[in-house]
């Protein structure tokens, strides 16, 4: 009998994830808020503004998230809202987070409550930020007093959203704020201290809550060689694998620092063995990655983006590796690379949630037939008995994209920042009918992505 239907687990979680900066609006006391007055700072000098509302009004996403099937939803809390200035706690701010939770809990939508993502308040970045070690206290302290106000509403706690992806937007690509080039020994002073506040913050939160299940969400990228048989490439993405995807894998399942995390710590990593109840995978794209020895910040690699080999492409060259190149060139389409990473961390033994997955695709041309090959191996996984136990999709309505501004489009909803209109797009339409459903079905590939239905569906 061919295959029609691939089933998942009875009590798998269908969600979406969202972060404080990109829904809430009007956060005007963290990092973000400054970086982006400053001129050339964001795409089309877009700023945060009132973003998708949240802050006074979450009722009408969650009720889409309803109208979905969805079961979970990842949500970020705003430190700098918390925690206003240093060690002045603000009730009001956990109230809101608390109705918040409320509204999630009483839709049947079950919370993960993330207590960093990317935004820093103002008091703490005039401190250094992540440099200063003294955050990883301030850290514990922030998630103590979280956890006593929320407890009752969340017990699934993602500490720090890509540790990874901050201090290399931050310190290295100068993207993120506070903008610096380039600076490899103190992105990874960065990593290491935000690998330590995770470990304070997991100490914390099981202290506090017996029935704590703490993770991270880990972006990992899956680095290629640009030329296959090249012996430098090929090391060059085993560097940046180890240097980018293990080393955060290793000190929280291992307790032990990798090379570059080792120099300058003056704390051991010892304590972070173990740390990690579950991990949580950001996957978007495969890396590629070329031998060049002036690329010492990137380990002598240099990152091909993806224009690249598009540009390639129109110049009448053959593209070698026949990627499939997403809209904006945001990325390569490559769900191999998820395949591949989930191999990985099924080793781990412990439970997996895809934290992030998605792509910008305004138009929805790519995205639908983007969903079914991504939830594709992660069915497969399952298979394989993999304890993959939930999906969160980036995101259920555009929302802003740090310093692309609103120009990338990741949500299910396609979402205009002005008027605050919302309309759903066919991927948004799919993605309902695979969570209602709980499955991925050959009549939903041959409505929504006939291209690649021998790919889902080979017989
Ligand atoms: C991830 C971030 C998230 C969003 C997506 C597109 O790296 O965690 O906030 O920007 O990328």
């Amino acid at each position: 009998m061919p295959t029609t239907t691939h089933y998942f687990p009875k009590n798998f979680k269908w969600g979406t994830a969202t972060s404080s900066h990109q829904v809430e609006g009007n956060n005007h006391n963290n990092q973000w808020a400054l970086w982006e007055q400053q001129e050339g700072r964001i795409v089309d000098g877009d700023v945060a503004g009132l973003a998708c509302n949240w802050w006074l009004n979450s009722d009408g996403d969650f009720d889409r998230m309803v109208a979905l099937g969805l079961n979970a939803h990842r949500i970020s809390l705003e430190w700098s809202r918390i925690e206003p200035s240093e060690g002045q706690f603000d009730n009001a701010a956990l109230e809101r987070y608390r109705a918040m939770l409320l509204g999630l809990r009483h839709r049947g939508i079950e919370p993960m409550v993330t207590l960093h993502h990317f935004t820093n308040p103002i008091w703490l970045e005039e401190q250094g930020g992540w440099e200063n070690e003294a955050v990883i206290g301030w850290f514990a302290r922030y998630t103590a007093v979280v956890v006593n106000a929320l407890g009752d509403l969340c017990d699934l706690w993602c500490t720090i959203n890509e540790p990874n992806v901050y201090a290399v937007l931050a310190y290295l690509g100068g993207t993120h704020p506070p903008g610096h080039e380039g600076i490899t020994k103190r992105s990874f002073a960065v990593l290491r201290n935000m690998l330590l506040a995770h470990g304070a913050a997991y100490q914390t939160l099981h202290q506090k809550q017996v029935l704590a299940r703490v993770g991270l969400a880990h972006h990992m990228r899956y680095f290629s060689p640009l030329r296959p048989n090249h012996i430098l490439d090929g090391m060059t993405a085993k560097f940046q694998d180890y240097a980018f995807n293990e080393s955060v894998i290793l000190a929280l399942t291992q307790g032990k620092w990798s090379l570059a995390l080792r120099q300058g710590a003056t704390q051991s990593a010892r304590g972070l063995r173990g740390t990690l109840d579950w991990i949580g995978l950001n996957y978007y794209t495969r890396q590629f990655t070329m031998f060049d020895i002036r690329s010492s910040a990137t380990l002598f690699g240099r990152v091909i983006e993806p224009a690249m080999l598009r540009e390639a492409e129109i110049f009448g060259y053959h593209n070698p590796l026949k990627t499939e190149i997403s809209d904006y060139n945001y990325g390569e389409i490559y769900p191999d690379g998820l395949w591949k990473l989930l191999q990985r961390l099924g080793r781990l033994n412990i439970p997996i949630y895809i934290t992030e997955c998605g792509l910008p695709d305004a138009d929805d041309d790519q995205r639908p037939a983007f969903l079914m090959r991504h939830l594709k191996p992660v069915w497969l996984g399952i298979q394989f008995c993999y304890n993959i136990v939930g999906f969160y999709h980036w995101s259920l309505t555009d929302n802003f994209e740090w310093s692309e501004g609103w120009r990338m489009k990741f949500g299910l909803y396609a979402f205009d920042h002005v008027t605050q209109q919302r309309t759903l797009r066919p991927s948004g339409r799919l993605y309902g009918e695979i969570a209602k459903s709980n499955s991925l079905t050959r009549d939903q590939a041959e409505r929504y992505a006939p291209d690649v239905l021998l790919r889902l569906f080979p017989t």
